[in-house]
């Protein structure tokens, strides 16, 4: 059922992109299950002559769009987008949300960030009321691994937030090495009640 619900929301994001006067729409492609629905569909619209000019939020996004013929750019060529639509992995009722764990965040929160809207697509497993049964990813340099681990280590505590600290891995046990070369680190807080003073401390 639930995949059910990922096309049902990626179709409703389709809807809400409102173009007026022949404007070329400039939109940020998210990434994940949900977000690779969106893109499906939008690929059809396009072969079907709707102009945009797409950012993806990863290699695997790129690729499917590449495969759908969907125009693509990057934001040194583009200075805003004017949506971006994408997946989460926990979302509560105040719009906090967990992403990450397909292992796009850096550049989730870049083409966000450069986005004048964001339109977060997901099926009713997403909605929480406390943000944290999903491990929280963070993505971190390679350089300097246990120090940044003791610093994540120190902010946590200050926020009185316990739990582990786990080092991405993929299936044959080396680390998880994203997009951007960097490893990341799944924080298993278990109730993040505080996701804007943690986030803010992250950064
Ligand atoms: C990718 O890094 C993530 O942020 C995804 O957007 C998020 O995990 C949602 O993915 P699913 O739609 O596959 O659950």
């Amino acid at each position: 059922m639930s995949e059910a619900y990922k096309i049902l929301a990626a179709k409703s994001a389709l809807q809400e992109l409102n173009v007026s006067g022949g404007q070329v729409l400039r939109i940020g492609l998210g990434t994940g299950s949900t977000a690779k629905h969106f893109v499906d569909l939008l690929g059809a619209k396009v072969a079907e002559g709707f102009e945009c000019i797409c950012v993806p939020t990863s290699e695997q996004t790129a690729a499917q769009a590449q495969s759908l013929k969907i125009p693509l750019s990057d934001l040194d060529h583009l200075d805003y987008l004017d949506v971006t639509v994408d997946g989460t992995d926990e979302i509560t009722a105040d719009l906090s949300l967990i992403k990450g764990g397909g292992g796009a965040l850096l550049r989730e929160k870049i083409v966000a960030a450069a986005s004048k809207k964001m339109i977060v697509i997901a099926d009713e497993s997403k909605l929480v009321e406390v943000l944290g049964a999903f491990a929280l990813p963070i993505e971190v340099n390679q350089f300097g691994l246990m120090a940044t681990k003791r610093a994540l280590l120190d902010v946590a505590r200050n926020l009185e937030l316990s739990g582990e600290l786990s080092l991405r891995k993929t299936r044959k046990d080396a680390p998880f090495v994203t997009d951007e070369g960097h490893f990341i680190f799944d924080a298993c807080f278990s109730r993040i009640s505080n996701p804007k003073e943690l986030s803010n401390k992250l950064l």
